[in-house]
């Protein structure tokens, strides 16, 4: 095992009825900005129970975070903070409103123009220099709730970038799975493959010493296959939707990335697809993960077959066999979640999409990625244009 750290300062609050005990972690007298998405908080009774939660508190509320938030829209929230001296922010929402929130925290008191946050990869350690902030979670998915990274676009260039660093933890996530039950269809799946996707990209990459970080790693996958095509179903259920939510915050708020290696490549190349085209993130896992998965089959395939026998049962055959087998028990898995898994199901006129992708990456220095950082830009082109 690795060398690590574990520091996660995230105050979590997980159950039902939950929202009520706002007051008590809001700082007394703060004055709040509520941010929020497109409304969907207003159908559901959350923005009602979180109003009722803060009565006596100054609310300012700031809507319309877009999902996959834009830096522009974000930076309309910075000005109203400055002008009315707001000491706190609410993120009322998914991945999208959480991540808006982060970077607006740091952007606030940010020197120089705020774009270089996200072209510079600026990481945020101090928190005496950040808004604090807290979230009331809506849409199980994407661990944001107690992490401290975020991804956000750049509506001009049509770019998707992340930012992070430890002063951008939550102080507090109320995290109560009722709010599962207003979901729509399409959205629980994204929850489901996000989740399962970010365990992947921790542990999909080789055998290491690390033997309870791929216990808990498998753990977490087979949750996820067990409940995820139910809780489509029955988003009701509380059963299903406590085991959803408490997957999704596993799978990435650092735990089972300690002292292992990890790839990303996915997410860095699903982003670009979310750039390019809007489909949505977790669609964008689903197209392009399995095609990684073949193209790195000999860097991968023996923690393949682990998975294989573990996860997926799959007993018998050589190593190669059982390897492939995984990968093609994943793909119907992500089917059987509503993923469509190739980039032609999911967008029109793609066939630029590797040369656009690869360009990008080389614009940005990137020529490597992965755990062992062998997945070239030769390789970036053959995972996407095998996704077609
Ligand atoms: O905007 P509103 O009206 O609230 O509607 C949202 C939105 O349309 C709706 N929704 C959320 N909660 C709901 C609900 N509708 C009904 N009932 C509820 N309880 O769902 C839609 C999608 O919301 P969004 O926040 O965009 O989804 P998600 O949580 O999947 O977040 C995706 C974003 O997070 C980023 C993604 O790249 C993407 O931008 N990610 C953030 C990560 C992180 N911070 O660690 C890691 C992930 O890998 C991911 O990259
Ligand atoms: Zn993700």
């Amino acid at each position: 095992m690795t060398n690590f750290e574990l520091y996660n300062p995230t105050h979590y609050i997980f159950g039902k009825g939950q929202i009520s005990k706002l007051s008590d972690l809001i700082p007394a007298k703060s004055k709040i900005l509520l941010a929020y998405g497109g409304g969907s908080i207003f159908k559901n009774g959350i923005y009602d129970q979180v109003k009722t939660a803060l009565a006596g508190f100054e609310i300012v509320e700031f809507g319309g975070i877009e999902p996959n938030p834009r830096f522009e829209t974000l930076m309309k929230a910075v000005e109203i903070i400055r002008a009315k001296n707001i000491t706190f922010i609410l993120a009322v929402g998914g991945g999208s409103v959480i991540d808006g929130v982060k970077f607006i925290s740091g952007a606030l008191n940010f020197e120089g123009d705020a774009v270089e946050i996200l072209k510079k990869r600026i990481l945020f350690k101090d928190v005496s220099k950040v808004i604090p902030f807290g979230t009331v979670l809506t849409l199980p998915a994407t661990g944001s709730e107690m992490n401290s990274g975020a991804v956000v676009t750049i509506e001009a260039t049509q770019e998707k970038l992340t930012l992070g660093g430890s002063a951008l933890f939550p102080k507090f996530s109320i995290c109560d799975p009722t709010v599962v039950a207003s979901l729509p269809k399409r959205q629980l799946e994204n929850g489901v493959v996000d989740a399962f996707t970010h365990v992947m990209e921790q542990y999909l990459t080789y055998p290491h010493d690390a033997l309870l970080q791929d216990r808990i790693s498998e753990s977490i996958l087979q949750t996820l296959i067990e409940i995820g095509p139910d809780v489509v179903q029955n988003p009701s259920d509380y059963k299903l939707a406590s085991n959803f939510m408490w997957c999704a915050t596993m799978a990435l708020n650092g735990l089972i990335q300690k002292g292992v290696p990890s790839d990303w490549a996915t997410h860095m190349i699903g982003h670009e697809l979310t750039a390019l085209y809007e489909i949505d993130h977790a669609r964008t896992l689903a197209i392009i993960g399995p095609n990684l998965y073949k193209v790195m089959f000999e860097t991968k395939k023996d923690k393949l077959a682990q998975y294989g026998k573990r996860v997926w049962n799959i007993q018998e055959g050589t190593t190669d066999a059982i390897a492939k087998k995984a990968i093609e028990k994943t793909i119907e898995f992500l089917h059987s979640m509503g993923m469509k898994t190739k980039l032609s199901e999911n967008t029109r006129d793609f066939e630029k999409t590797a040369d656009f992708i690869v360009n990008r990456f080389e614009e940005r220095g990137w020529k490597a990625m992965g755990e062992k950082q062998n997945i070239t830009l030769d390789k970036v082109r053959q995972i996407v244009e095998m996704s077609y």
